[in-house]
């Protein structure tokens, strides 16, 4: 089956760490999801649809912005983080609704306004046909708006941490950049010669820099270890390693941290790329 890998992914580990983590994982994109939503301007009475929605942050806010006479839905591979999102729904009584289903497959009626994704279009097996699939939801003149990773290189907030405490960990094998996965849309020609293939139109790749904050509160550095040993490319390496170890890559990672601490707040240099395209 096409996904299998992702789909045991976001149903095993990554998906229970982000479910318990929902409220820290929104806080840390909050200046994602104002920058996307802003590019995408839901407007009263559009239908949407919001692809590998997560726990539902921006599946919500879309429902509060299209209002009753709109309709949000939002489709995901991971029961575990539906579960979340299908909670908060109830407790803001919200009309947003919730689909487990694979995106790539997920057949369409052609009546979306609009299609968005917070960071849920990089894990497909086949991108051109997962968005040629995509596309069938989208109404004429239907837009498509989301917010992807770009290199590793310009992300301190995965990256740091790796460097930090790579020569305490075992190596690990090279990844292929452009295996499903966080970075793989990295590369901007390459997602546009994806989404051009796929059938979209005036495919715009517009950058977009911040800091995200990954520690905060009164000793954020200590506050910045404890995430990077829950979430990023360390994490796994660290929380499987012995006691010393795990000693010696909290030191190193406090000392990395450090020197990014302003106040309450540890903010590590992000970068991803705000995607548009019509269909
Ligand atoms: C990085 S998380 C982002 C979640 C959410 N959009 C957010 O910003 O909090 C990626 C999400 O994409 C979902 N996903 C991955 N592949 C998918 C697919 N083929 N169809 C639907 N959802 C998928 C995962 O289950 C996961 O919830």
């Amino acid at each position: 089956m096409t996904n299998e890998v992702m789909r045991e992914y976001w149903n095993s580990d990554a998906g229970r760490t982000w479910a318990r983590m929902q409220e820290r994982m929104d806080a840390t994109l909050t200046p994602v999801t104002a920058e996307l939503l802003g590019a995408a301007a839901p407007a009263p009475g559009e239908h949407v649809l919001d692809i590998g929605c997560g726990s539902g942050e921006t599946t919500l806010a879309l429902a509060a912005a299209v209002g009753p006479e709109g309709e949000v839905l939002g489709v995901d591979i991971s029961a575990l983080l539906l579960e979340v999102a299908e909670a908060r729904a109830e407790a803001l009584e919200s009309d947003a609704d919730f689909i487990e289903a694979d995106a790539s497959t997920l057949p369409g009626e052609g009546d979306r306004d609009l299609i968005i994704s917070r960071f849920g279009v990089m894990f497909f097996d086949d991108p051109v046909a997962a968005f040629t699939n995509i596309h069938t939801h989208a109404a004429p003149g239907g837009r498509l708006h989301f917010a992807c990773w770009r290199t590793p290189a310009e992300n301190d907030w995965a990256m740091l941490a790796l460097r930090a405490v790579g020569h305490l960990l075992p190596p690990s094998p090279q990844a292929d950049p452009l295996a499903p996965g966080p970075f793989a849309f990295a590369d901007p020609e390459r997602l546009r010669g994806i989404l051009t293939a796929a059938g979209w139109h005036d495919v715009v790749i517009a950058p977009f820099d911040f800091l995200m904050p990954v520690g905060t509160g009164a000793d954020p550095v200590a506050d910045a270890v404890k995430f990077s040993t829950k979430i990023g490319p360390a994490a796994k390496a660290i929380r499987e390693a012995g006691e010393a170890v795990q000693d010696a890559a909290r030191a190193a990672l406090a000392k990395a941290y450090a020197p990014y601490a302003d106040g309450e707040v540890v903010g590590l240099p992000a970068a991803i790329w705000l995607v548009s395209a019509q269909a």
